[in-house]
């Protein structure tokens, strides 16, 4: 896995271009996780929510079964555009589709079902990307939200700076959901700025 990061050209381009422009791209042990968990799911239909300049997608691309395919939704403009030039020229075009708009519009309106979730857009919406996508979860989904512990935050006892008090909150809300919720079976975990695995199992 780590050869994958070294090794591709593109990828290490991508990591360069976020850096520069300050666009946020998974954390390396974030992403090393991300990908052992496509790796044992072997997913056929991926949701990501949060494409940025679609680092995390083809990341995920490489490592997905052959067939495999990946929707993925973001809502800045100059970051689709981005996304797009990547995607084009990552091989991986016919089997990724890039959806342009806000997560929260955009979630009611996918058809099918998803084996698996990366979330990684708007933290204080976590929670609502998850109801919003519950009905449309196959049977043992795996759902990755990213950023879940958010700075160290969500598990100090410190008051959050006031400007980040309602993302704490929401995703102190999303973990309690994941982790108590009787369909989900989650793990978090403190590689890069947390990251939760849930497992779902739809009960009967
Ligand atoms: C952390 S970045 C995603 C990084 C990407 N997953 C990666 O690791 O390469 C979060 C992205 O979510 C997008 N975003 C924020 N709010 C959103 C929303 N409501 N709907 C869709 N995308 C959103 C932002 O524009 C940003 O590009």
């Amino acid at each position: 896995m780590t050869e994958l990061f070294e090794e591709s050209y593109l990828l290490n381009e991508m990591r360069n271009y976020a850096k520069t422009n300050h666009i946020p791209i998974i954390a390396p042990e974030g992403a090393s996780l991300l990908l052992q968990a496509i790796l044992a799911r072997q997913p056929h239909v991926i949701l990501e929510i949060g494409s940025a300049i679609a680092y995390s997608t083809l990341l995920m691309a490489m490592c997905m079964p052959p067939g495999a395919s990946i929707i993925t939704i973001e809502i800045n403009d100059d970051r689709i555009e981005t996304a797009q030039e990547y995607i084009a020229r990552s091989g991986f075009a016919s089997r990724i589709q890039l959806i342009q708009g806000d997560a929260a519009v955009v979630l009611p309106t996918l058809q099918g079902s998803f084996d698996f979730v990366f979330i990684d857009a708007a933290k204080g919406q976590y929670l609502d990307y998850l109801n919003k996508i519950k009905t449309r979860l196959a049977p043992q989904a795996t759902i990755i939200a990213d950023n879940v512990l958010f700075r160290g935050m969500v598990r100090s006892d410190a008051k959050p700076p006031r400007r980040f008090k309602t993302i704490v909150k929401r995703l102190r809300d999303y973990l309690h959901f994941v982790t108590t919720h009787p369909e989900f079976t989650t793990q978090t975990y403190e590689h890069g700025d947390g990251l939760a695995i849930s497992y779902y199992q739809r009960s009967e």
